[in-house]
């Protein structure tokens, strides 16, 4: 057979899709990969009943169906403050994954440089080595999660191309502060960087943390690269219709990377989806006190049975450090605790490039009674841990 692309060597596999599998094989309580156990908004499963029968089965405008893409102007601009052209300035994705390639080899030629903070979301590595970039790593430094100032100028100093703010933070939980993407946003002036911003959980902020969006800076609104997802907000992570805001040069770039790439994500479900783009405040409000409830049931959880975690601002994940196991090997000690206490989790060096592993992350999107049961086998972690020491 003739030697395949080494375009994947460095590749693992993805670990916390690997964590779903090693649960599901050991019937563990999935609190690895984040996606919910509770049903869409039923406004929206009622529309995509209806959708079914009405004439949406082939091919859509590649960069997403017009009414889709008026309804997250429409919607962008009510949250952020930011006037959109639907025509000039969206293209609909597969996914906040696909609005991030898609944005990545708009950006990079191979060889240019891109800042990425660490812990990141995992596929951000994958992302810069499938468009042959190169990620600069900067440290978001544990248990706060803040950057320094100066070591993300030096980054800067060595001419990157973009830089990656995921925010709010996965696995992090932080909100990045006004100052702190300020910070950010002169920086990208200063040295003109372009600003790829991940904000799938703009909608999952907790009090009194706000969500700002860096697209809507005037100043810097012209390099800020918006990818985003329905994924989350609407509890519809297999739906897979993400976007990209962005100027119309960058858009007519990535609406022809995107239409190489995919054609475009499914019709019928871009149709229904506009149902839910035009959900008033409340829906949103409903969302955050369901994930507020959810966070705490966790938090308080992990508070009781005596564990170290992070309180996340953000986001639905929880990291919580387990160094006192003297866990030298957080993959095995994940696999382990899947198949001795029945729960999975990600663990922590899949997020950062420092060698760090003593953290595991757990995330909590999912039903209270899910999450009590999750609690409740976590009560045997300390004993069975500490009696294990030295497995891992
Ligand atoms: C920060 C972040 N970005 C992107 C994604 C993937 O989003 P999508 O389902 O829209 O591809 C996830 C999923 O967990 C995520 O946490």
């Amino acid at each position: 057979m003739p030697k395949l692309s080494n375009r994947t060597d460095t590749f693992s596999e993805s670990m916390i899709r690997k964590m779903t599998r090693i649960s599901i094989d050991n019937d563990a309580i999935n609190l690895s990969q984040g996606f919910p156990d509770f049903n869409p908004p039923k406004k929206l499963l009622d529309r995509m009943a209806e959708v079914t029968y009405e004439n949406h089965h082939q091919y859509e405008v590649t960069w997403g169906s017009q009414a889709l893409r008026e309804a997250l102007a429409k919607k962008h601009e009510h949250f952020s403050g930011q006037k959109v052209d639907p025509d000039k300035n969206i293209v609909v994705t597969c996914g906040s994954t696909e609005a991030m390639m898609a944005t990545m080899l708009t950006v990079c030629n191979p060889g240019d440089k891109v800042i990425v903070f660490s812990p990141f979301y995992e596929n951000y590595s994958a992302d810069a080595i499938l468009s042959s970039a190169i990620p600069i790593f900067v440290p978001l430094n544990p248990p706060e999660f803040t950057f320094d100032a100066d070591v993300l100028e030096d980054a800067f100093k060595q001419g990157p191309k973009a830089i990656i703010v995921c925010n709010p933070s996965n696995p992090s939980g932080r909100v990045f502060t006004y100052d702190e993407l300020r910070i950010i946003a002169g920086l990208a002036k200063k040295y003109d960087t372009f600003i790829i911003t991940d904000e799938v959980y703009e909608h999952i902020v907790y009090a009194p943390y706000k969500h700002v969006y860096m697209s809507a800076m005037e100043d810097i609104s012209d390099r800020v690269i918006l990818c985003n997802s329905l994924s989350k907000t609407y509890s519809i992570t297999g739906w897979r219709i993400g976007y990209i805001i962005a100027n119309d040069e960058v858009i007519d770039h990535a609406k022809k990377v995107h239409d190489f790439l995919t054609v475009g994500t499914a019709a019928p479900l871009q149709e229904a989806v506009v149902t839910a783009l035009k959900f008033d405040d409340s829906y949103y409000k409903e969302l955050l006190d369901i994930y507020t409830e959810k966070k705490n049931i966790f938090i308080n959880g992990m508070k009781e049975l005596g564990f170290e975690y992070t309180d996340p601002q953000g986001a639905y994940y929880v990291m919580v450090n387990v160094a006192k196991y003297g866990v030298t090997d957080d993959i095995k000690f994940c696999e382990w605790m899947a198949r001795e206490v029945g729960v999975g989790a990600v663990p922590g060096s899949s997020f950062f490039r420092e060698n760090i592993n003593n953290y595991v992350r757990f995330h909590f999107a999912k039903n209270s009674n899910t999450l009590y049961e999750a609690l409740n086998r976590l009560s045997t972690l300390d004993k069975k841990a500490t009696a294990a020491k030295g497995q891992f």
